[in-house]
């Protein structure tokens, strides 16, 4: 096959290197973005005079004539092609002739593909922020039933205080916000157009790099033309919020896969969702948590990919550079297929309130309690943590709670005790008291909701 650049050369490329250097298999997916920054290239080459406003508009046509026949499927991708721009642009001259071999004047592959990566990723970020918006709205319902479930707060693993359901996945739906920021931010660094910075070093053509912008919504122009088409901060970033965003679903994936234990059983997922084993009849797995939390390996190594690509390169661009798309598209495929996944999962899965009761009703999750009722009748926290712990292994001796525990037990160690304490102690009430905005109460809940709700509004993206 002749290539593109074949004037320098006396020979072929050989069919090996041909294919160990074409990236068609995996950059013809910007064929879109491809099209749409050629025909705006296209139309500012026309209106600057720098090719002849009928060449232009034929350009144009012939664009949009591809477009449609891709779109179609009636024109099927050359897979021997170097890449998806080298593609298009043969495809045009071969449609209409001369006049497409002017579309590449004061344009380079090189600010090129930084355009198409650019827009491609705007596109994906702005579907993944749906998906993550979908995501907190759905925690946000299943929240809203849950106000009152109790269940135990954990540190270190180990049963610590009462927390509320709800309260528990509100803390998913906060990070989750913070993912949405910084979706928002890395697509506002993303948002500056590169094109018209050619190769590397400009163009001695009169462009209008603004009207371009402005043609493909951008809203602004990158300022230097080697870091115009030497940057990919762009798919760095959204690596590293996507990684992020792994991160938290694969928190939430652990929580599950234990909540679905038979030592948990505070939820049950739906058949649906749950998977079976070849051997064991009796199983129900969560797989899809597993695999989200094993999915979530692969996204940092696109990260990774993505940094140690770039560490060593010198300006401007380098081949190198290729290969960042397989990466950065990965990450943003598993992230997609993880959240729609993920969705339907939690809003099929039985929450089993009893158990979740009955967990925190073990384990004395309201010893902070019993003492800070001794610190409000006016003995030291640290007097009142003392006596408390040796309450606790009293209990553990004779095998009971600190709600059993009879009143002479407590006077035993402080005359503050009275059979009020029982009130102070009562699980529902250990968890009412909590109301500290941010705490587990149910009003601090609802507040927390509604606050969210109104900052997840706002994030413009
Ligand atoms: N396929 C190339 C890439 O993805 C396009 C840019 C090629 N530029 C060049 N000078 N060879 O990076």
């Amino acid at each position: 096959m002749a290539m593109m650049w074949a004037g320098r050369f006396s020979k072929e490329i050989a069919s090996d290197v041909n294919d160990f250097n074409s990236s068609i298999s995996f950059d013809s997916r910007m064929y879109r973005q491809d099209i749409a920054g050629s025909i705006a290239h296209a139309r500012m080459l026309g209106e600057q005079g720098i090719i002849d406003p009928s060449e232009s508009e034929a350009i144009i046509a012939g664009l949009k004539g591809i477009l449609e026949d891709m779109e179609s499927g009636s024109l099927k991708i050359d897979p021997n092609a170097e890449d998806i721009h080298m593609f298009i642009e043969a495809e045009l001259t071969k449609r209409i002739g001369d006049a497409g071999k002017r579309l590449h004047t004061a344009r380079s592959r090189n600010d090129q593909v930084a355009v198409d990566l650019k827009l491609y990723l705007k596109d994906e970020i702005k579907t993944i922020a749906d998906m993550v918006r979908e995501l907190i709205g759905c925690l946000i319902a299943i929240s809203q039933e849950h106000i009152e479930t109790v269940m135990p707060g954990y540190t270190h693993m180990q049963r610590a205080q009462p927390v509320t359901f709800a309260h528990h996945l509100m803390a998913y739906a906060q990070m989750f916000a913070r993912d949405l920021e910084r979706l928002s931010d890395c697509c506002r660094r993303a948002d500056v157009m590169p094109l018209g910075s050619c190769a590397l070093a400009g163009t001695t053509y009169p462009l209008d790099r603004r009207r371009t912008a402005e043609l493909l919504g951008f809203r602004d122009i990158t300022l230097n033309s080697l870091d115009g088409v030497s940057d990919r901060d762009y798919a760095i970033e959204l690596a590293g919020v996507l990684s992020i965003i792994m991160m938290h679903l694969s928190r939430f994936s652990e929580e599950i896969i234990l909540w679905c234990s038979w030592e948990f059983k505070f939820i049950e997922l739906d058949d649906a969702y749950s998977t079976g084993s070849s051997i064991m009849p009796q199983k129900k797995n969560p797989d899809i948590t597993e695999l989200i939390r094993g999915k979530t390996a692969r996204v940092y190594g696109d990260l990774q990919t993505l940094l140690t690509m770039m560490k060593g390169l010198p300006l401007a661009y380098n081949k190198d550079m290729q290969e960042d798309k397989e990466a950065i598209f990965d990450a943003a495929d598993t992230v997609k297929m993880c959240i729609k996944t993920f969705i339907p999962m939690l809003k099929t899965m039985t929450v089993n309130k009893d158990n979740m009761r009955a967990a925190a009703a073990k384990g004395f999750i309201n010893a902070t309690d019993c003492a800070d009722y001794l610190v409000k009748k006016g003995m030291p926290f640290r007097t009142a943590y003392k006596i408390t712990g040796t309450l606790v292994a009293r209990c553990i001796e004779l095998n009971t709670t600190l709600e059993q525990l009879r009143i002479e037990e407590y006077n035993k160690l402080s005359e503050l005790f009275d059979s009020d304490v029982y009130d102070a102690i009562a699980l529902d009430r250990c968890v009412m008291t909590r109301g500290v905005e941010g705490g587990p109460a149910p009003d601090a809940v609802k507040a927390q909701i509604a606050e969210l709700k109104e900052r997840v509004k706002n994030i413009k993206i």
